[in-house]
């Protein structure tokens, strides 16, 4: 089993939205079983779980104090890819889940406010000696600053070679609990997140 944690100690950065498009994109590509793991007390993720009709992927309640153990739990029962979503603050909270990461992806708003505040979140996934994943989401079509974004970035880590774009379908798909690729799999909106997948999973493997 493989662990993803998105993190970003920024708010509204797209970690739910990015940690649930993945998630169903991982099973419909044969990554499964997916478990998603909502770590954030505003519970967005699970609000969204619930929603749902399908049964893939999905999600396991967890004991922060016991993510490790809880996380084995899932190993055995199957579970080929655990998704972590976590909540936008410094906390003791992130420090734990980050310890249990293969890979920590951190979406970032392609802003001048947003570049700035990754540093705290870049930080802490050092300090817990993880590899690290970035990628911009919210960009807006043609826009000199999405490039520039990943130049910024590109000098703390790795920035994912896909940018997802500000579209209606990422936020409105979620309102009863999908995604954009359920509502049209061939939307521009499915084929950001299949790449992002892609490149994701690669890194995933990596050791
Ligand atoms: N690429 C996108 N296009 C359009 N809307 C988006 C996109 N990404 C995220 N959103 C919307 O932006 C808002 C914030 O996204 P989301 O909740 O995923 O961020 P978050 O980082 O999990 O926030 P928090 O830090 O509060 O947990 C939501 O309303 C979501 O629907
Ligand atoms: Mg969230």
């Amino acid at each position: 089993m493989r662990t993803l944690v998105v993190a970003s100690q920024k708010g509204g950065v797209g970690k739910t939205t990015i940690a649930g498009h993945l998630a169903v994109m991982a099973e419909s590509k044969g990554a499964g079983p997916v478990a998603l793991i909502d770590t954030d007390p505003q519970g967005s993720l699970s609000s969204w779980w619930n929603e749902r009709q399908a049964e893939t992927p999905t999600f396991a309640s967890v004991d922060i104090a016991h993510l490790a153990d809880h996380l084995k739990q899932l190993e055995k029962a199957g579970v080929k890819l655990a998704i972590i979503d976590t909540p936008p603050a410094v906390t003791e909270t992130i420090r734990k889940v980050l310890a249990v990461a293969d890979v920590v992806l951190i979406p970032t708003r392609p802003s001048p406010h947003d570049l700035r505040a990754v540093g705290s979140t870049v930080e802490l996934v050092e300090a817990a000696g993880k590899r690290m994943v970035f990628v911009i989401n919210g960009a807006a079509q043609r826009a000199k600053i999405t490039g520039e974004a990943a130049i910024a970035l590109s000098q703390h880590g790795t920035v994912a070679p896909v940018t997802l774009y500000q579209r209606t379908d990422f936020a409105a798909s979620m309102i009863d609990g999908r995604t954009a690729q359920e509502i049209n799999f061939a939307s521009r909106s499915a084929g950001e997140i299949e790449k992002l997948w892609i490149y994701v999973s690669t890194q995933l493997r990596r050791k």
